[in-house]
């Protein structure tokens, strides 16, 4: 049978955050000849695609999302022909390299701005929204990070917009010249071979036209996967927008000429109908948007079936959903598991076993663990922005407002530096057992190290598993969730035991085990499946 599915509907994807991943001249900053000696190791954990967060020329406020020139490399992070270097050798391993790609806002520092915010009459003044209206704002339009979206600005006596931070003010996708330098800037990096692009808040690119104000909502906490009722605001005209659904497929088209065959997943946020807007309803929108519901998950096996039945409801073939249980701007799955080992090993078969992308956070395979700095003295600007807010307290109403914590540096090897730099890394290393570090992790058989590694190449071995439909199915144990994977007349069966209890099973005859974790024993045609353990096998 010929796999005639797009690759990256069977890829598992592994984001490098390059601030944090691997640092080659003891700056303390991680850098691309750094990331380049990592790619042998990234290849044996088995990662089919690789995500970076952006390393292109930033002031660096907000740690690369404020571009200043979209076709540079950072000097913080090594040079073009560094870049040229790492995506040649991504491919030679046979992976896929995929961008972060900010389309929505530039840095103020970025010459487009300078020259927008120069004069009414400069060419670029129309490649952002700038409105009359200086202490009274322009409308009510709240960014997504809680202010008023428009900044003033003396120079010309009006006000720009901005959808997150007022250093990123938005680009203005109704001049026909933004979008075009826009694409041109996707073709240069599709020129050099990448496979795709990972959309920063694409939700946002367009603004209604006539700036009508939002209506009111009782909802004031915005969640991973609900941005557009937040602050007391049903963000109807600012976020979401048609325009942006129909600007999906113009990407789309735009990408699909080239011959790498690359793909868009975007990062979008609100209901199951919203996020599949932007997919198309021909599946001709962005090719994955990140689904963030494990982000917020219930530990037991009712939450995770629910799930399965949701997405293949609400997102069935040809749509592909997505499990990401982390990422650069949430708490560490390990840390909502309270450091809980054997349950995230749990969670990530889950994500790998689902019909679906797993999306896997760098550091979360070894179970790095969250820092513990203070809002006051957070790096990052949302942090700072927050900085009298006790860190205890947004820990208890569960809002993420220091991201520095989730973005400390790898763990390596046992040493100070934890392998990660010479100098004094940007964020502190903390605290941590040599058991934690990849070099430890490597010798231990059951460590988690191993188990992602398990997990991404029984994945990439698999063609039920790349392929194959889903089914749950129901069973006699609360705690255990049971799904099978079908590809004609093949059949692989998870089970998961989300308890603290030992679960039995039968076994079918013939089946063969394809891995199994966390103490399971089979005797004859019974399976004993320990706490939070899982099996899974053939038939
Ligand atoms: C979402 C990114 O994930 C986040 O890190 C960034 O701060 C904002 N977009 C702004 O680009």
């Amino acid at each position: 049978m010929e796999n005639k599915m797009e690759w990256w509907k069977q890829t598992s994807i592994y984001q490098i955050y390059p601030w944090s991943f691997q640092d080659s001249n003891g700056d303390g900053i991680g850098d691309l000849p750094g990331i380049l000696g990592r790619l042998d190791e990234i290849q044996e954990l088995g990662v089919e695609t690789i995500w970076f967060s952006p390393f292109y020329r930033s002031p660096g406020e907000d740690f690369g999302y404020d571009i200043s020139d979209y076709t540079a490399i950072d000097p913080r992070f090594g040079t073009m022909a560094d870049c040229d270097k790492l995506i040649k050798e991504i491919h030679k391993r046979k992976m896929k390299i995929v961008l972060d790609m900010v389309m929505n806002h530039t840095s103020d520092k970025h010459p487009w701005f300078l020259e927008s915010k120069s004069s009414k009459e400069n060419p670029k003044r129309d490649f952002y929204i700038w409105r009359k209206g200086s202490k009274k704002k322009p409308n009510n339009w709240i960014s997504m990070v809680g202010t008023s979206g428009w900044n003033y600005d003396e120079t010309t006596d009006e006000s720009y917009y901005s959808n997150f931070l007022s250093f990123q003010p938005d680009l203005n996708y109704r001049n026909p010249k933004v979008k075009k330098t826009m694409f041109g800037v996707l073709d240069f990096w599709l020129s050099k071979g990448v496979d795709g692009f990972r959309l920063d808040i694409f939700n946002s690119i367009y603004k209604d036209e006539s700036f009508r104000d939002n209506p009111s909502s009782l909802r004031f906490f915005p969640t991973p996967d609900n941005h557009d009722e937040a602050f007391f605001q049903k963000k109807l005209y600012n976020l979401n927008l048609p325009e942006s659904f129909q600007f999906a497929k113009e990407v789309r088209k735009h990408i699909s000429k080239y011959k790498q065959k690359p793909f868009l997943i975007g990062e979008v946020s609100g209901s199951d109908s919203v996020l599949k807007s932007f997919l198309g309803e021909k599946a001709d929108g962005l090719s994955l948007v990140f689904q963030f519901e494990l982000i917020h998950f219930k530990y037991q096996a009712k939450f995770f079936k629910d799930l399965l039945e949701k997405n293949e409801k609400e997102f069935p073939t040809p749509l592909t959903p997505t499990y990401v249980l982390g990422n650069h701007d949430q708490r560490r799955f390990i840390d909502r598991l309270g450091g809980d080992v054997k349950k995230a090993k749990i969670l990530s078969a889950f994500q790998f076993l689902a019909r679906g992308i797993p999306v896997v956070y760098y550091g979360d395979e070894i179970g790095r663990k969250e820092g513990r700095i203070s809002n006051f003295f957070g790096k990052d600007p949302i942090a700072k922005m927050n900085r009298f807010v006790p860190l205890f307290l947004s820990n208890l109403l569960e809002i993420y407002i220091n991201r520095d914590n989730c973005r400390l540096p790898m763990l390596w090897d046992e040493t100070d530096g934890a392998g990660f730099s010479k100098g004094k890394p940007w964020l502190p290393v903390g605290k941590f057992k040599p058991s934690e570090s990849v070099k430890v992790q490597k010798t231990v058989e059951d460590s988690l190290w191993n188990h992602y590694r398990q997990l991404f190449h029984l994945r990439k071995s698999s063609r039920i598993l790349k392929e194959g439909s889903i089914k749950t199915k129901t069973t006699n144990h609360v705690d255990l969730l049971c799904f099978e994977r079908i590809l004609g007349k093949k059949v692989v069966t998870v089970f998961l035991n989300f308890g603290e209890n030992q679960i039995e099973e039968l076994l079918p005859k013939g089946s063969q085990l394809l891995y199994q974790f966390g103490g399971v024993e089979v005797k004859g045609e019974r399976i004993y499946l320990k706490e939070h353990s899982g099996f899974v096998f053939e038939t």
